[in-house]
């Protein structure tokens, strides 16, 4: 029997140099460069993390991949075709399949309607018959582990982990195949948080989704993603496998980020180094020069304040990438020895 040569699956969904350039504040002023030159793929049910601080772009890359913005340049392509240039009547057969959850649920919601109308909306939009598309709703409260009987309440009946449960349903309607998750848990109680987490870890199961899972905090995303990527100022700085960023980062960002997630241990939270940045992010308005981590990166050198650093892998072997000129990696690799 021959056995056919695997052919390679293509990414459900693929980010090339993704780019938005907001018109500066004054008429003269230059574009504020929120996001610039973003690429990543994400598989069909994989999860990508997407991490930095507030203000590094997360939320216009999210809002770019779902087509609530327009990008400057560079394309999404979503199950091999670009939806980046696609005009707005063009995006309504697509919105089935990307779907986006919003970090403040209450604030998401429409307080003047009820819970059945805002879960069913996305269906009858698409021409699901309305009571159809309330049994469909009720199906989706069980799922998300609320009460179908409260289907007629009002978002304001609802605790916030409530009614981010009701967020998540409303998303979940029309079947999509990929969710970007807008720090969906930012907004609420550290108790609550977990309990999501897992909610939207087990939907992935269950239902065979991908999900762009945004936070500003690396600890958020540990459970969830396979992936993640660390961005700073509009750009990626480390981008790889969820086991080599977390137990070695190879960016002084992301070293910088993880060594302010608290350990469980004590002992090991007493011994651990402890990385401290230096003052805020830079304004994307006046991004520095060089590498524009390097005002706050405490291995910064002189090459670091005049050449930006490429993202390119670090190590060979690996499928990890990090932009920068110094990073942390292995001796082996800095003397150029190959790895076994
Ligand atoms: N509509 C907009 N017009 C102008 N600037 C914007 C707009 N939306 C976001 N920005 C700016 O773009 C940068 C990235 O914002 P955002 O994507 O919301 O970051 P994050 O989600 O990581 O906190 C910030 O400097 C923010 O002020
Ligand atoms: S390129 Fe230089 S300044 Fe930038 S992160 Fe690396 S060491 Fe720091
Ligand atoms: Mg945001």
């Amino acid at each position: 029997m021959t056995t056919q040569p695997l052919q390679p699956v293509p990414p459900l969904l693929s980010v090339r140099d993704l780019t938005m350039a907001f018109p500066g504040r004054r008429s003269r002023s230059a574009p504020v460069r929120a996001v610039d030159g973003v690429s990543f793929d994400i598989a069909a049910g994989e999860t990508l993390g997407l991490v930095g601080e507030s203000g590094c772009g997360k939320s216009t890359t999210g809002r770019m991949i779902v087509r609530l913005l327009a990008p400057t340049s560079g394309s999404v392509v979503f199950d091999g075709r670009d939806i980046s240039r696609l005009p707005q009547r063009a995006l309504k057969p697509l919105r089935r399949e990307l779907q986006m959850v919003f970090q403040d649920p209450h604030s998401s919601l429409n307080p003047r309607q009820t819970v059945a109308r805002i879960i069913s909306d996305p269906l009858l939009v698409h021409g699901t018959p309305v009571a159809q598309a309330r049994r469909r709703a009720a199906e989706l409260m069980e799922l998300v582990g609320l009460i179908p009987e409260h289907l007629d309440r009002y978002p304001h009946e609802f605790s916030g982990g409530q009614a981010q449960r009701i967020g998540i349903a409303r998303a979940l309607a029309t079947g999509p195949r990929l969710v970007v998750a807008d720090e969906p848990v930012s907004a609420l109680d550290v108790s609550v948080q977990a309990q999501i987490v897992n909610l939207m870890e087990g939907l992935r199961k269950e239902l065979g989704l991908a999900y762009l899972f945004i936070a500003h905090d690396l600890s958020v995303v540990k459970r969830v993603c396979d992936r993640v990527a660390v961005m700073y100022l509009g750009r990626i700085v480390e981008i790889g496998p969820k086991d080599r960023v977390y137990e070695e980062p190879a960016h002084p960002y992301t070293r910088a980020l993880l060594s302010a997630v608290p350990l469980p241990d004590p002992a090991a939270e007493r011994a651990r180094e402890r990385i401290t940045l230096l003052g805020d992010p830079p304004s994307p308005a006046a991004p520095p020069p060089g590498c524009t981590f390097h005002p706050r990166c405490p291995k910064a050198r002189e090459i670091c304040r005049k050449e930006p650093p490429l993202l390119r892998i670090a190590r060979a072997g690996e499928a990890r990438e990090v932009a920068c000129h110094f990073p942390e990696t292995e001796p082996e690799t800095e003397t150029g020895t190959a790895m076994d």
